[in-house]
C-alpha cells in the first residue's frame, strides 16, 4: 500500500521505526516492533558490548525479522559496540550524538545500514556526504535528548537538502502525525513515547501510567544551560533540575543530579526521584495496545486520512 524507499532499503512491511529508548528499548520490545511489520531498535546507550551482545542473542531467538542496534557514539564503548554490530553482522543500526563517518566503511563492508540522527540541515547533509543510507530527522518536541528545532520546520529543510530517505521524528504517536509527516517528505517515522505504552513494553507500569495520565503541558525541557537538553514529564526531579539551573550552578552539578535518573524512573519505578523522559505527545497517548496494534492502527488511519483527502481535492 505504501510504496517507500525506505522499506525496501531496510526489507521492512511499514515504515515505521520505534526509536531507541535506553533502558527501555531491549529485546522484546524491539522483536514485538520488527514482528509486527516495522523495525525494532534495541537501545545500546552507555551500555558495554556484553550486554549489548545478550540483547542480539535474544532478539534473534523472538524474531527473524530485521532489527537495529543504536549505537551513541559518545559512549564510552563505542569501538567495541561497533566490533560486535560489524561480526555479528547486525542489519542496521542507527547512531546518536555525531557523525558516524570513520566507522562507515567497516559497517558498508559488513553489510549493515547505517542511519543517524540527526538535529539539522548541516548534520544531515554531512553524514549523506559520509555514506548513511538514511537519516532520521528528530524534532524538539521527541521525549529525551533534543534539538531546538520542530519536527514541522526541520524534515521539509532536509528533505530539499538531500538525496537519501528521510525519517521524521518527535511528536508522532498515530496516523494523523505519520501522515502530516509523509506530507513533509518524509518516508519513515520514528516513533518513541507511544511505544513506552505498549503491552510488550517492559518499563516500570508507573512510568506508563504516568504517560498515560500526561496532558498537553506536561512536559519541561530541562539541562538546556548544560548544553545537553532533554524533554521529561514534569515532576520533583524537573523541579530541582529547574532550581539548580537558575541558582547558576555548575555544568557538573548540573549533570551530577542527572545521572542515573531515567533508571531510576524507567527500571525502579520512582517516578518522582526519576527522569521521566518523554516526548509532548504524551498528552495525546491514553491506553496501552499491543505493538502490532498501534502500528495497524497508525497505518489504517493514515489510510482512511489518503482517501478522505482524495475526495476533498476532487
Ligand atoms: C524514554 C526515552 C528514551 C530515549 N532514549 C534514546 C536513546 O537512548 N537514543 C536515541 O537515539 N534516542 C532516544 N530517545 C529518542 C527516541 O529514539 C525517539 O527519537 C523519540 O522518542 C521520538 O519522539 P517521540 O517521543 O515524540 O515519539 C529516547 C526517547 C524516550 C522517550
Amino acid at each position: 500500500m505504501i510504496n517507500s524507499k525506505l522499506c525496501e532499503i531496510l526489507d521492512i512491511k511499514y515504515p515505521i521505526i520505534q526509536g531507541a529508548m535506553a533502558w527501555i528499548s531491549t529485546a522484546e520490545l524491539a522483536a514485538a516492533v520488527s514482528n509486527a511489520g516495522g523495525l525494532g531498535i534495541i537501545a545500546g546507550g552507555n551500555a558495554p558490548a556484553e550486554i549489548i551482545k545478550k540483547e542480539i542473542d535474544k532478539i534473534r531467538e523472538l524474531t527473524d525479522k530485521p532489527y537495529a542496534i543504536n549505537v551513541m557514539l559518545l559512549s564510552p564503548y563505542v569501538d567495541e559496540i561497533i566490533d560486535l554490530v560489524i561480526s555479528e553482522k547486525v542489519p542496521v543500526i542507527t547512531t546518536g550524538a555525531g557523525n558516524p563517518g570513520k566507522y562507515m566503511k567497516d559497517l558498508k563492508g559488513a553489510g549493515t545500514k547505517v542511519i543517524p540522527v540527526v538535529p539539522s540541515v548541516a548534520l544531515a547533509k554531512r553524514v549523506e556526504k559520509s555514506g548513511a543510507d538514511a537519516v532520521i530527522v528528530e524534532g524538539t518536541e521527541a521525549g529525551g535528548h533534543i534539538g531546538e528545532l520542530t519536527t514541522m520546520v526541520l524534515v521539509p529543510q532536509v528533505v530539499d537538502a538531500v538525496n537519501i530517505p528521510v525519517i521524521a521524528a518527535g511528536g508522532i504517536g498515530d496516523g494523523r502525525g505519520m501522515m502530516a509527516a509523509f506530507c513533509l517528505g518524509a518516508e519513515g517515522v520514528q516513533v518513541g513515547t507511544r511505544f513506552v505504552c505498549s503491552k510488550e513494553c517492559k518499563v516500570h507500569e508507573k512510568y506508563k501510567e504516568r504517560i498515560l495520565k500526561a496532558k498537553d503541558r506536561d512536559t519541561i525541557v530541562t539541562g538546556r544551560s548544560t548544553g545537553h537538553p532533554v524533554r521529561v514529564i514534569k515532576n520533583k526531579l524537573s523541579k530541582e533540575f529547574e532550581m539548580l539551573e537558575k541558582s547558576g550552578a555548575s555544568i557538573e552539578e548540573i549533570e551530577k543530579l542527572g545521572a542515573g535518573k531515567l533508571k531510576l524512573a524507567a527500571v525502579d519505578g520512582d517516578i518522582e526521584n526519576g527522569s521521566i523522559m518523554s516526548g509532548q505527545i504524551a498528552g495525546l497517548i491514553k491506553d496501552i495496545k499491543s505493538c502490532s496494534e498501534i502500528i495497524e492502527e497508525m497505518m489504517n488511519q493514515m489510510t482512511n486520512i489518503y482517501q478522505s483527502m482524495n475526495f476533498i481535492c476532487k
